[in-house]
């Protein structure tokens, strides 16, 4: 097994913010199959299969910014391997509200995170219909790839050529345009005899419901439901991600409150209505899993530690404790209705910090430790670890190993002992979520490639950078025939399952 060795000491290098903003900019074609040549490194004849990325491919129409790039349409690439041939494909989620805007180019839709249509707050007032903009994450599901965003339904693509299918409602289990979660696992490791993925969907209110799905998804039955089953809490939940265990789902409800009126006048989007509330307490929902050994039983509520959550990394059970893996924030991050998102200030921003919750089940007690003090997003583990212990994570940073920046390294850290392992893209190169692909066969966790893609500042160009998963060294590098903004989470689908 690799020991981690600090081998790269970051450097206090500072970054062109021109750099960073440059990569927020249209998505203005749409290529299929297009070869790729490699720029650096070496093919890798045995990684075969397809990357899926997903996240904002407009950012502006006639000339109006959107307020924030989480409020953009969603745009779907896919980067195939087949014995060292890689082939570029990207689409946008051909969703109504994209299709109507595209029509007129202008946004006639409002921004969860605060875009307003033009004529002010008169021509916003009361106007609560929201676009699905599909462009949080792809994942593939049986014999459809979903284009996924929380509030609403899921879109299936072709996985071959991206294009849009529509809405599904997944063979009848959903309603159309139902609340489904852009945070699917893919479980290895449930006690099911396929390979599971487990996912939910939230209404929120006064009270909310958790709606916990377990789909098939390998084998004859793949895309059929197993497991349905919804859940109430008291009180507004904002659920973004989840966590896993064999037995578990563990939900987070962070201590904010939801104030909808600034929303409903015009002034704000829904989500900076949200605001931390420092007399509640966050607590742990966990509930048991259908197909675990704890199943019927009713769902254990646990006070949770201060804090913002929107990701977990990973979770797993340890006797009657669960140990918990999840990037805090201090407050909820928003850009404030005056602020420029491509300007923002990093310094007065709420930096996300990689921590461990003790839970203890029996107890019902919950303790936090820190794992990392530096400012990441985007951890992943190695996908055959999810729901059991892992050792090791991989991470989108910053370059400074102090103070809130964009993100332009990456980190793989062994949990336990801490050490730490650093690619960095600085000065002028910006990361994103490093997806882990497992060497067929291989006999560690930390064996295999992170796919990453890079947004280069020096070219004003995306790449993709192949690293070796296990020492961070750099094996390939394709150039991009597109330029693609800062985007969202992804997926890797192994050749068999295309
Ligand atoms: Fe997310």
């Amino acid at each position: 097994m690799t020991s981690l060795q600090e081998k790269n000491i970051l450097n206090n290098q500072v970054f062109d913010k021109a750099d960073w903003s440059s990569a927020y900019q249209n998505v203005e074609v749409e290529l299929e199959n297009q070869s790729l040549k490699i720029s650096k490194g070496n093919i890798i004849p045995e990684l075969n299969g397809t990357l899926f990325r997903n996240g904002p491919g407009i950012l502006e129409r006639d000339g109006q910014w959107l307020h924030h790039p989480f409020d953009g349409d969603g745009m779907i690439t896919a980067i195939k391997f087949k014995n060292g041939k890689a082939s570029f494909t990207n689409k946008f989620v051909k969703t109504e509200g994209f299709l109507k805007e595209q029509n007129v180019n202008k946004f006639i839709y409002r921004g969860v995170f605060g875009t307003q249509k033009k004529g002010g707050v008169i021509n916003n007032a009361f106007n609560l219909k929201l676009k699905n903009i599909a462009n949080t994450h792809v994942i593939k599901l049986g014999d459809e790839l979903l284009a996924l965003w929380e509030a609403a339904g899921p879109h299936s693509l072709d996985p071959n050529n991206l294009e849009t299918n529509g809405l599904t409602t997944l063979k009848g289990v959903l309603k159309k345009n139902e609340a489904f979660s852009a945070h699917p696992k893919v479980d290895f490791n449930s006690n099911s005899a396929d390979e599971v993925l487990i996912t939910f969907g939230v209404q929120t209110g006064p009270t909310s419901t958790i709606r916990l799905m377990e789909f098939s998804n390998s084998g004859k039955n793949s895309g059929q439901i197993l497991f349905d089953r919804k859940y109430k809490l008291k009180g507004f939940a904002f659920l973004h991600d989840f966590a896993i265990t064999t037995n578990w789902a563990i939900f987070l409800q962070n201590a904010i409150d939801f104030n909808p009126l600034p929303f409903v006048m015009g002034q704000k989007g829904a989500a900076q209505c949200l605001k931390s509330n420092p007399k509640k307490t966050a607590k742990f929902f966990i509930v048991p899993r259908d197909s675990g050994l704890f199943r019927g039983q009713p769902p254990i509520i646990i006070d949770a530690p201060e804090g913002f959550v929107f990701h977990h990394v990973n979770a797993y059970e340890n006797d009657s404790n669960i140990i918990l893996d999840s990037i805090f924030y201090d407050d909820f991050p928003s850009v404030g209705p005056d602020e420029d998102f491509r300007n923002i200030d990093f310094d007065n921003y709420p930096a996300g910090k990689l921590k461990r919750s003790l839970i203890d089940l029996k107890g019902k007690s919950s303790k936090l430790v820190s794992i990392s003090n530096q400012t990441c997003e985007f951890a992943v583990t190695n996908p055959n670890f999810l729901g059991i212990k892992s050792n090791y994570s991989w991470m989108a940073c910053t370059e400074r190993k102090t103070g809130n920046a964009p993100l332009q390294a990456i980190k793989k850290i062994n949990l336990e002992t801490k050490e730490e392992l650093f690619w960095s893209a600085a000065p002028k190169g910006f990361v994103s979520e490093p997806i882990m692909v497992p060497k067929e066969g291989s006999k560690y966790e930390d064996e295999g490639y992170l796919l990453i893609l890079i947004w280069n500042g020096s070219r004003r160009g995306s790449d993709l950078i192949i690293l070796n998963s296990s020492n961070l060294e750099e094996l390939a590098t394709y150039e991009l025939p597109i330029n693609i903004p800062h985007g969202l989470h992804g997926s890797w689908a192994n050749e068999k399952l295309i």
